[in-house]
C-alpha cells in the first residue's frame, strides 16, 4: 500500500501544477554560493514526477546555475499555509543539456514568458538606469533545472502535537521514518 503521506504530497503537487495560485507552485531553492555561503531564492515549480524529480526554468547565466555546477546538492522548501504543511526536499540538481527537450519546452512558453530569458545582460548585472534593460531578439538563455529528491521531510503543524515524517529512497522505494517535530 502506498504511504498516505507520500500520496498526500503527490496529490498536492498535482494540484499545484494545475492551479495558478496553489502555494506549492512556489518554493525556495537553496544552494551553496560560490563563496561557500548559503544562497536562496523563490522559484516556480514547472513539473514533478512520481519519483519526486522537480523541474524548474531559469536563465543559464543566473547565479544559481553556476552554483549548481559547482555543487549540485540543493534544498527545496515548500509551504502550504492552509494545510500548514512544510516540505523540505534535499536533492541533487542537474542542468538539462538535451537540445530537443530545451527546444520543445521553449516553444511551449508564451512570448511574455520567453522574454524573461532574453535580457542582453545576465540576471543580477548592475544597471546605471532601469531603462538600460534590453531584450535580445534572436538569442535566449533559457535553461531547465531538474532536482532529484533524495530525502523528503514532511512537517504538519497541528493545534496539538505537530507531526514530522521523513522519506528516503532504498531499493524497495520510498521508506518513511517518523521524527520528533
Ligand atoms: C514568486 C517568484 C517566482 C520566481 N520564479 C522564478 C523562476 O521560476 N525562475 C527563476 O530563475 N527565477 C525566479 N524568480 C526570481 C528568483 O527569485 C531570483 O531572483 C533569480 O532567479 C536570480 O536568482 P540567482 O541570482 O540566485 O540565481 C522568482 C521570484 C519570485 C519572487
Amino acid at each position: 500500500m502506498m504511504n498516505p503521506y507520500i500520496q498526500e504530497i503527490e496529490t498536492e503537487f498535482k494540484l499545484a501544477l494545475q492551479e495558478r495560485d496553489h502555494p506549492l507552485k512556489f518554493c525556495v531553492l537553496a544552494t551553496e554560493g560560490l563563496n561557500n555561503a548559503p544562497q536562496s531564492r523563490l522559484i516556480v515549480l514547472r513539473e514533478m514526477t512520481s519519483d519526486f524529480k522537480f523541474t524548474f526554468f531559469t536563465d543559464e547565466r543566473s547565479g544559481k546555475v553556476a552554483q549548481i555546477k559547482n555543487n549540485p546538492k540543493v534544498c527545496l522548501l515548500f509551504y502550504h499555509p492552509i494545510k500548514k504543511i512544510q516540505l523540505k526536499v534535499e536533492g541533487i540538481a542537474a542542468i538539462v543539456e538535451d537540445k530537443g527537450i530545451l527546444e520543445k519546452k521553449w516553444s511551449s512558453l508564451s512570448t511574455v514568458s520567453q522574454k524573461n530569458y532574453t535580457t542582453d545582460q545576465a540576471p543580477g548585472s548592475k544597471l546605471v538606469e532601469n531603462k538600460d534593460i534590453e531584450y535580445l531578439k534572436n538569442k535566449n538563455y533559457f535553461c531547465i533545472l531538474e532536482v532529484q529528491a533524495q530525502v523528503v521531510e514532511y512537517l504538519k503543524l497541528r493545534e496539538v502535537n505537530h507531526f514530522k515524517v521523513q522519506f528516503h529512497k532504498d531499493i524497495n522505494g520510498w521508506v518513511s521514518e517518523f521524527l520528533v517535530p
